[in-house]
């Protein structure tokens, strides 16, 4: 594993977006995990600037996000169909049909979690994983529980996540309940990843998540089996290092 530490989020944020977008130019159809929530958006700022520079197209990559709300009408403000349009798609070259992104409002939601990992396979493996991480350890929205699914899933979200979700709502009665998400299995077959953690409030479950013994009760700790595994992380957030 390699641990990067940044002591401004601009840097942070910079790094971020240079291991993407090589990815993206030294990868003919690249493949790309893509993560939501407040942590990546301005790795996001800093990829669209690239793209506004001539330094990189899209146009042959493919990408599937990590997770979507369940009954959240796509066009609500806080859909992740929105955010990734708000922060990335509606600023670059990446064409419609090769974004992908489970459908939470489908009538047959088990049905969406089978066509979306049949997307996957098809796509080949994920190049590149971008992920964030939950105070509860959670990554994608994969729970802390007592075993952990593999592929694309319907989940019961954690009181925690709804609770810290319900900055982006007007209440916490208004952050659904479920979600979809990909699966532990899915994040680690994928060739790279980079988790990015900012904040002190994320120190305590990073330092657990990267140093203590693996559990499911951490899922991001089953990061620690993969060969390929990059973190950028705040001063702030490797405080307990
Ligand atoms: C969200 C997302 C995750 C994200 C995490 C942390 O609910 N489902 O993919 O990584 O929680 O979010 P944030 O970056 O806003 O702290």
């Amino acid at each position: 594993m390699n641990i990067l530490i940044f002591d401004s989020e601009e840097k942070l944020n910079l790094a971020g977006a240079n291991i993407i977008v090589s990815q993206v130019q030294t990868v003919p159809r690249a493949v790309l995990g893509l993560a939501t929530g407040g942590t990546p958006v301005g790795i996001y700022k800093e990829i669209v600037s690239d793209f506004q520079k001539g330094m990189v197209s899209f146009r042959n990559a493919t990408s599937f996000n990590l997770d979507e709300y369940v009954n959240l009408k796509s066009d609500h403000p806080e859909s992740y169909y929105t955010y990734m349009n708000t922060h990335l798609f509606a600023h670059i070259d990446l064409p419609e049909a090769q974004r992908h992104i489970p459908n939470g409002n489908a009538s047959d939601l088990e049905a969406e979690c089978a066509r979306y990992d049949e997307a996957i396979e098809l796509a080949g493996q994920i190049d590149l994983q971008l992920l964030g991480l939950g105070h509860n350890g959670h990554i994608g929205f994969n729970e802390p529980a007592h075993a952990l699914i593999k592929g694309t899933h319907i989940v019961e979200l954690a009181e925690k996540t709804r609770e810290a979700n319900a900055r982006f709502f007007d209440s916490i009665d208004d952050v659904p309940k479920q979600a979809l998400t990909m699966g532990v299995g899915t994040i680690l077959k994928a060739k790279k990843i980079l988790l990015v953690v900012k904040g002190a409030d994320k120190a305590d479950i990073i330092q657990k998540a990267l140093q203590d013994p693996i559990t499911t009760d951490v899922p991001a700790s089953l990061l620690q089996t993969h060969p390929n595994l990059i973190v950028l992380l705040d001063s702030a957030a490797a405080g307990k290092l």
